[in-house]
């Protein structure tokens, strides 16, 4: 089962994802991170930027894969996650900008993107952490529920739900586009290592779905139960639906020294 850990606040939280992935690129420079877009993998690259910034390591070699794209922004749109995770990541962690794809929202090109991101996935070796958050949906990447668990990259139309959501980026709710790229579940599914986070109560539906609920398409954030190596990051809040929260808390209370996240 996934390591679910509760962390006093989104800032802690960022801190000990940043360590895991810091301790990767340690051992492996070449790296491949999954990245996510989002508010929730702010304090996580925060942490890895500051982090970075004290004890310098060399990353220019580190290679990243965003989770998905919106389909038909013109290029350069503020709010398409290319120019998100340059501004959120790439930029700030000092990453080699031609080290790191997104999937390619472009329309001339959208029949062929999903096949051609999945190649690039696998020409890299595939992906050793992939960060990510829950929508309200249970959405990750932007697999709405109902995404099926074999699912590679390819194009989603998104819930009305997740365009509202999504829609404090944009400057009216209209203007978020109807379909994105995303990276499957079953994409997901392959990277070797899954750092979920989530914080707030408007999350802690979709991670109770995702931890202890079925594992079905209709709660797609549940994808990590059949994964072999997951770490859950929450706080209290998203944290408070959780059934076996004591167990939570035991287990990382008695987490065996060599172990690390
Ligand atoms: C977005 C992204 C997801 C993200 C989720 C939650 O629409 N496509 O990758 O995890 O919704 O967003 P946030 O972190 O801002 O709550």
């Amino acid at each position: 089962m996934a390591e679910v850990v509760v962390l006093e606040s989104e800032t802690d939280a960022g801190i000990l994802a940043a360590a895991s992935i810091r301790r990767l690129i340690s051992q492996k420079p070449d790296a491949v991170l999954g990245l996510a877009t989002g508010s929730t993998p702010m304090s996580t690259y925060r942490a890895l930027a500051e982090s970075l910034r004290a004890d310098p390591l060399d990353v220019s070699r580190v290679r990243g894969f965003a989770l998905d794209e919106y389909v038909g922004l013109p290029a350069g749109h503020p709010e398409s996650y290319r120019a998100v995770i340059t501004r959120d990541a790439v930029e700030p962690l000092g990453l080699t900008p031609g080290n790191i794809r997104v999937p390619n929202g472009d329309l001339a090109t959208l029949e062929t993107a999903g096949s051609d991101y999945e190649a690039a996935i696998r020409a890299a070796g595939g992906v050793d952490v992939q960060i990510l958050g829950i929508g309200r949906t249970g959405h990750v990447g932007f697999n709405e529920p109902g995404s099926s668990f074999a699912s590679l990259t390819r194009v989603k139309t998104l819930t009305e739900k997740t365009r509202i959501d999504n829609a404090r980026f944009f400057m009216s709710p209209d203007d978020v586009p109807i379909h994105c790229l995303t990276q499957g579940l079953g994409t997901i599914r392959r990277a070797r290592h899954l750092i979920l986070l989530a914080f707030g109560e408007e999350k802690a539906e979709a991670i109770a779905g995702a931890i202890e609920g079925p594992v079905t398409s209709s709660s797609p954030g549940s994808v990590i139960q059949l994964h072999p190596h997951v770490t859950v990051l929450v706080d209290e809040a998203a944290a408070s639906r959780l059934t076996n929260l004591d167990y939570y808390r035991y287990a990382y209370a008695n987490k065996p020294a060599w172990q690390v996240v």
